[in-house]
C-alpha cells in the first residue's frame, strides 16, 4: 500500500534525541529547544518564537495573549481544522465562520468585513494547504477595525506571501510539527511566532504555567512565583531534539516534497483542459511548500469512487476537514455568516494525494497511473 503519509526522518533525530537524553536536561528550554527557535528567528526573520506541544497549544496560547473573553467574536473559515476554533471557544468565543475562496480554499477576504461586529476581536486565516491567504487585505481590514489577526500557518513552514515568510505578517502565528506537517518534532508538536512586542513578556509565563520561571533561569528575579493565568505549553527538550534532526535538512525536505508536486502537477494538467479535475492554484505572489497536493472533482459522489479505485490500487487517499459549521460543536459554538457558496461545495469534492519525504518515483509514477487510469 501507498500510504498517505510517512513521517519525516532524515536519519540524524536519533543521534539528537539520545544526545539530549544524556544532557540531564529534558524538561524543554534546553540546548536544542533554543537551537530550533534561534532557527526559526533567523529563517522566518522574526523577533520570537516558542517552540510548542503542538499547533493546538499555540493557538491557546494566541487566545489568551489577545484576551479573549466570553463573548468575543473570533472570524476564521469554516473549512480548516477543529483547533483553529476549539482554541477561541476554550476562551468562551463565538465563532463567526466566513465562507472561502475557490482557488485556495482559503478565508474569501472580500466577506470578511460584512462578518464584522462590535463583539469580534479577531481574525483568524488559515494557509491552507501552505499557500497564503491575501494577508494584505486581511491586515487593512484588521488594522481598520482594531482587530488582532492570528494566522493559522499549521501547514505552511517556510512557504511566503509577497515574499514575506507566512506567520510573519500577523500580530500572532501557529505553526504545526505533527507527523503529517514537512518537519515534525517526533510526531507531535508547534511553534508560536510573537510578531507583536506587547505579548513577548506574557507569552513566556503562559507558556510556563503563569510563572516567570523564564526571567528567573535569565537571572533576572531571584524567584519564581505564579504571576497569570498559564497552562503546559513547553514541549519536552526530546521533542526539540528531533525537531533539530528535521531543521537541519528542512530545504532538503521541502525541495523532495516539490518534486513530488511538480510531477503531479505536470501530470495531470491534461485531466484539467476537459474539466475532469480542478488542480491546485498557487497565485502569482505565492510560494508555496509542497505541504500538500490535492484534486478537486465533480462532487462527493465522484470522490468516492475515486478514494475507492486508488485503493483498489494499493494506494491510500484522504479527504479532510468536515466544514465546522456543519459540525455538532461548530452549530453550537459558531454560525455561518452570510452564504455558503463555497465552502461544503469545494470541501466535498477534494482529495489529497500520497505526499510524503522520501517518496520514490516509482511511486509517485503508481499514484499517477493509477490517477489516469480512473479517468480512462
Ligand atoms: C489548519 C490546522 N490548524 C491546526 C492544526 C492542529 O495542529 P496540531 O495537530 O499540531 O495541534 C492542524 C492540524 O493538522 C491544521 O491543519
Amino acid at each position: 500500500m501507498i500510504p498517505f503519509n510517512k513521517p519525516p526522518l532524515t536519519g540524524s533525530e536519533q543521534q539528537y534525541v539520545l544526545q539530549a537524553m544524556q544532557s540531564n536536561k529534558i524538561s524543554g528550554d534546553g540546548f536544542f529547544g533554543k537551537k530550533c527557535q534561534a532557527w526559526f528567528e533567523e529563517n522566518l526573520g522574526c523577533a520570537k518564537t516558542l517552540l510548542t506541544p503542538s499547533c493546538t497549544a499555540a493557538l491557546e496560547m494566541a487566545a489568551i495573549l489577545i484576551d479573549i473573553q466570553p463573548g468575543d467574536e473570533v472570524i476564521m473559515p469554516s473549512y480548516t481544522f477543529v483547533s483553529t476554533a476549539n482554541a477561541f471557544v476554550l476562551r468562551g468565543a463565538k465563532i463567526v465562520f466566513v465562507d472561502i475562496r475557490p482557488d485556495t480554499m482559503n478565508i474569501d477576504e472580500t466577506k470578511i468585513e460584512a462578518a464584522i461586529t462590535p463583539k469580534t476581536k479577531a481574525i483568524v486565516p488559515v494557509h491552507y494547504a501552505g499557500v497564503g491567504s491575501e494577508m494584505d487585505a486581511i491586515m487593512d481590514i484588521a488594522n481598520r477595525h482594531g482587530l488582532f489577526v492570528v494566522e493559522d500557518a499549521a501547514q505552511g513552514m517556510m512557504s511566503q506571501y509577497k515574499g514575506k515568510p507566512l506567520g510573519t505578517i500577523g500580530h500572532l502565528a501557529a505553526f504545526s510539527f505533527h507527523e503529517t506537517k514537512n518537519y515534525t518534532s517526533g510526531g507531535e508538536g508547534g511553534l508560536l511566532i510573537i510578531n507583536d512586542e506587547r505579548f513577548l513578556q506574557r507569552a513566556e509565563v503562559i507558556r510556563e504555567k503563569g510563572t516567570n520561571r523564564s526571567q528567573f533561569f535569565r537571572g533576572q528575579v531571584d524567584k519564581y512565583t505564579w504571576v497569570d493565568v498559564g497552562s503546559s505549553y513547553l514541549p519536552s527538550e526530546l521533542q526539540a531534539a528531533f525537531l533539530w534532526g528535521q531543521l537541519e535538512k528542512a530545504e532538503e525536505i521541502n525541495q523532495n516534497r516539490l518534486a513530488t508536486w511538480n510531477a503531479y502537477h505536470q501530470a495531470f494538467i491534461p485531466l484539467q483542459q476537459p474539466g475532469l479535475v480542478v488542480l491546485p492554484i498557487i497565485p502569482d505572489h505565492c510560494q508555496h511548500n509542497a505541504h500538500m497536493y490535492y484534486l478537486k472533482l465533480k462532487d462527493l459522489d465522484q470522490r468516492t469512487a475515486f478514494i475507492e479505485h486508488l485503493k483498489s490500487n494499493d494506494i491510500n487517499a484522504v479527504f479532510h476537514y468536515i466544514p465546522l459549521h456543519t459540525a455538532p460543536a461548530g452549530q453550537k459554538f459558531g454560525e455561518f455568516s452570510g452564504d455558503d457558496v463555497f465552502t461544503t461545495k469545494e470541501s466535498e469534492r477534494l482529495v489529497r494525494l500520497p505526499m510524503y519525504y522520501g517518496m520514490s518515483e516509482e511511486e509517485r509514477e503508481k499514484v499517477i497511473e493509477a490517477v489516469m487510469g480512473f479517468f480512462g
